[in-house]
């Protein structure tokens, strides 16, 4: 399994093929681990490096909401190696059109690491899959230390982004039924989020 892992990490690395840093992957592991989700929701699989993490972590089914064909080919070839294609239901193409036909589900863990520039425009698609004891994380949130507050942006392409970032921060944070972790020194940035109790 560690093996399977680690060639999945150099594969990523020789195709430049973002997957979560190891702080990132950690806090996933030792979340399911500790919550015990029955099922969980990714937006962008890339690889299947996290969602693998996670599966390999506790007892769930994963629903993987993943746009790049190639990488659905690799994500697949990758479940297969680990024993995990039973566990796994991937749905392909763009999550914007996609998530809406997963309505009426509920998920136990929702792992957002999909295009970064739109994840406000996710986050309402989101939050109706979310089940009532379920976790929302989201990564990349500190897009490399240019959303904290007072940090540079440090080039011209990253703008955009960076302020979608922080208004789904901000959207986060305003969401009365939400509580929100930020936590900028995970990884590139993770947000934790779970429904407010009544
Ligand atoms: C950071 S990678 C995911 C890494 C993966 N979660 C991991 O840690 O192993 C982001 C993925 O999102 C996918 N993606 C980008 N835009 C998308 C969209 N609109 N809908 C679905 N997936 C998308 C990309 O193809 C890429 O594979």
């Amino acid at each position: 399994m560690i093996n399977i892992l680690k060639d999945m990490e150099v594969f990523a690395k020789e195709r430049k093929i973002p997957i979560a840093l190891p702080d990132t992957r950690d806090f996933l592991k030792n979340l399911c681990k500790e919550k015990k989700p029955k099922t969980i929701l990714e937006v962008g699989t890339a690889i299947g490096y996290s969602a693998s993490n996670m599966l390999l972590s506790c007892d769930a089914v994963i629903t993987c909401c993943e746009a790049s064909k190639p990488n659905i080919v690799i994500a697949k070839q990758n479940f297969e190696k680990l024993g995990l294609t039973q566990r796994v239901k991937i749905v392909e193409g763009d999550c914007l059109k996609t998530l809406p036909t997963l309505l009426g589900q509920k998920f136990d863990l929702i792992f957002l690491d999909g295009p970064k520039g739109l994840y406000p425009q996710i986050l309402p698609l989101l939050l109706p899959l979310l089940g009532e004891n379920g976790t929302l994380v989201s990564d990349n949130i500190g897009f490399r230390g240019m959303v904290s507050k007072g940090s540079e942006i440090t080039e011209n392409r990253f703008v955009k982004t960076v302020h979608e970032l922080q208004t789904f921060i901000n959207d986060l944070q305003n969401n009365k039924n939400l509580n929100t972790e930020i936590h900028f020194e995970i990884g590139d940035g993770i947000s934790v989020s779970t429904w407010r109790k009544k």
